[in-house]
């Protein structure tokens, strides 16, 4: 089975509203004729001039995070019904920075995984070791565990939606990418799993990205790999002339 490619820009907390209009009007033109699934993931504040450009064309409209409840009293948290209203498509869940800098764990990025289901969004879970994990020859184990714990109660029609981020910690905005054959051997693993809770259709269907210092000299050869299916960018997203080339990149 053929898995279509998808490649994620993942901001972060950068720009304002008149620099991503900026960027975003540059992804429209230069990615129109584009072949593979995009995604743009703006910071909140942003969602709302970025999707206004993006509308009605090639590029997804994603999001960085949500909360874990629907409403109430949640100060400074941003609710999928909120996203909703903003047009956003897709939500990134369990990015590493949450996880290590805002301390969140697998239950509750798996409460915001099915939250964000419910609601009928696409969802990027993002999955990845630490150095000192990957030292001590537990990177499997890692990924295993937030894979199978944040996939925790997704039904397999819910899984069609679901996009899984494979992203070393140690190689994320370090310029360190993993080796290509590091990052399929992590890849492949991470599909075996999900064969094992979902079944081998289910597991050829679902498409796990890389992420960590992916540019534009790296991206072919990642992408050349049997189990890797597209990138979540970080650094490289932040202009249009390097995440066009990623995006666009050429088949070796
Ligand atoms: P990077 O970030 O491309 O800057 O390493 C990737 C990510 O955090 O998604």
């Amino acid at each position: 089975m053929s898995r279509p490619y998808y490649i994620a820009g993942n901001w972060k907390m950068h720009k304002t509203r008149a620099e991503a209009a900026e960027l975003a009007k540059a992804l429209v033109a230069g990615l129109k004729d584009g072949k593979h699934k995009y995604l743009a993931a703006p910071s909140f504040t942003l969602l709302e001039t970025v999707g206004a450009i993006l509308k009605g064309g090639n590029i997804l409209l994603g999001a960085q995070d949500c909360a874990e409840e629907e409403q109430g009293a949640h100060t400074g948290e941003v609710s999928v019904l909120q996203l909703k209203d903003l047009g956003v498509q897709v939500i990134i869940l369990g990015h590493s920075e949450r996880r290590h800098l805002y301390k969140e764990d697998d239950a509750l990025i798996n409460k915001k995984l099915k939250l964000a289901l419910k609601h009928g969004f696409e969802v990027i879970l993002c999955v990845g070791e630490l150095l000192e994990e990957r030292e001590a020859g537990r990177a499997e184990e890692v990924c295993e565990r937030q894979t199978t714990e944040g996939l925790k109660g997704v039904s397999a029609e819910e899984l069609e939606r679901v996009t899984i981020a494979y992203e070393p910690v140690w190689a994320i905005g370090t310029g360190k990418t993993a080796t290509p054959n590091d990052a399929e051997a992590i890849h492949a693993y991470i599909r075996k799993i999900v064969g094992k809770l979902y079944g081998n259709e289910a597991a050829e269907k679902i498409i796990i990205q890389y992420g960590g210092s992916v540019k534009p000299e790296n991206a072919a050869q990642l992408m050349a790999q049997k189990n890797i299916d597209g990138a979540l960018v970080g650094g490289a997203a932040l202009k249009a002339e390097t995440f066009i080339p990623i995006a666009k990149f050429q088949a070796v």
